[in-house]
C-alpha cells in the first residue's frame, strides 16, 4: 500500500491543529499507522529555524521569510515526508506549500510565479493527496488569537495586520477553488464537535477509499474536546 500525503491549512486561530489532536486519537483507535508533522518544524533543523522566523523580537525581511520557510520544507520532504510516504504511512502535516502560496504570496505579495518555482524546488512537486481548508472570518479568528495570546506570548505572525489576514484567507479560498478534488474546505466557525464531524466525514471515506482505513470502525470512546492551540 503506498502512503497518503494529508495537509491541513487555515488561517491563524482557525482551529486546525486542535482538530487535528482529536482526529489523529480517532484514528490511531482505528489501527490507522499515523504520522503527525507539521510547517514550519517538522524536522530537528526546521525546529530551529521555525523558532528564528516566529521570534517576535527578530527583524525577518520578508525575502529572507520565504527561503527560510523554503528550507524548512525542503529538510521536511525529503527526510520526512517521503519517507513516511515510502513506508506507506499516512502522514498528516500541519501547514505545508499551501501556506506560503497565501501568507507569502497574498500575505507579503511575491509574485505567483517566484512563489510556484520555490514551492517546486522545495517540495519536488510533491503534491499532497488531500488537503483541509479550515475556514474562518479574519474576525472569528482574531478573536481565538487574541484569548489565546492573553494566555501565551504572541508570536511575531499573530501580530500581522487585518488586511493581511484578509488576503490570505482570501489565498486559501482561491485555491480551494481552484483545485476542488484536492483541496475541501470546512466551516470552522462552529464549535470543535461540529468541525470535527465535518472533518471525520471527508478523512474517513477518504482513508477507506485508500485501504488505510477498514469500513468497519471500532467504537471509541467520546474524546474530551479541549480547545488546544492551533
Ligand atoms: P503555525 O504553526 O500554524 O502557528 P501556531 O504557532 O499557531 O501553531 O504557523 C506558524 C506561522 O507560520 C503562521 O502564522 C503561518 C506562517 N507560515 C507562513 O507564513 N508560510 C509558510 O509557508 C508556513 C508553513 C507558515
Amino acid at each position: 500500500m503506498s502512503g497518503t500525503f494529508i495537509t491541513f491549512e487555515g488561517i491563524d486561530g482557525s482551529g486546525k491543529s486542535t482538530q487535528l489532536r482529536i482526529l489523529a486519537g480517532f484514528l490511531r483507535a482505528q489501527g490507522v499507522e499515523l504520522l503527525l508533522s507539521r510547517e514550519p518544524g517538522g524536522t530537528p533543523v526546521g525546529v530551529r529555524l521555525r523558532a528564528a522566523l516566529l521570534d517576535v523580537q527578530g527583524e525577518v525581511d520578508p525575502l529572507t521569510e520565504l527561503l527560510v520557510f523554503a528550507a524548512d520544507r525542503a529538510q521536511h520532504v525529503r527526510k520526512v515526508i517521503r519517507p513516511a510516504l515510502a513506508k506507506g504511512a499516512v502522514l498528516i502535516s500541519d501547514r505545508y506549500a499551501d501556506a506560503t502560496r497565501a501568507y507569502q504570496g497574498a500575505g507579503r505579495g511575491f509574485s505567483s510565479q517566484l512563489i510556484s518555482e520555490i514551492i517546486e524546488l522545495a517540495t519536488e512537486g510533491l503534491v499532497p493527496d488531500l488537503t483541509i481548508l479550515f475556514d474562518v472570518t479574519v474576525e472569528e479568528s482574531t478573536n481565538r488569537t487574541t484569548r489565546r495570546s492573553a494566555k501565551n506570548k504572541r508570536d511575531r505572525l499573530d501580530i500581522e495586520k487585518e488586511d493581511f489576514h484578509s488576503r490570505v484567507r482570501e489565498e486559501y479560498l482561491r485555491i480551494a477553488t481552484a483545485e476542488p478534488q484536492r483541496v475541501k474546505v470546512i466551516d470552522a466557525a462552529g464549535t470543535i464537535e461540529g468541525t470535527q464531524e465535518q472533518l471525520r466525514a471527508i478523512i474517513v471515506p477518504f482513508l477507506q477509499r485508500r485501504g488505510h482505513l477498514s469500513n468497519r470502525l471500532v467504537n471509541t470512546p467520546r474524546h474530551k474536546f479541549k480547545r488546544g492551540h492551533c
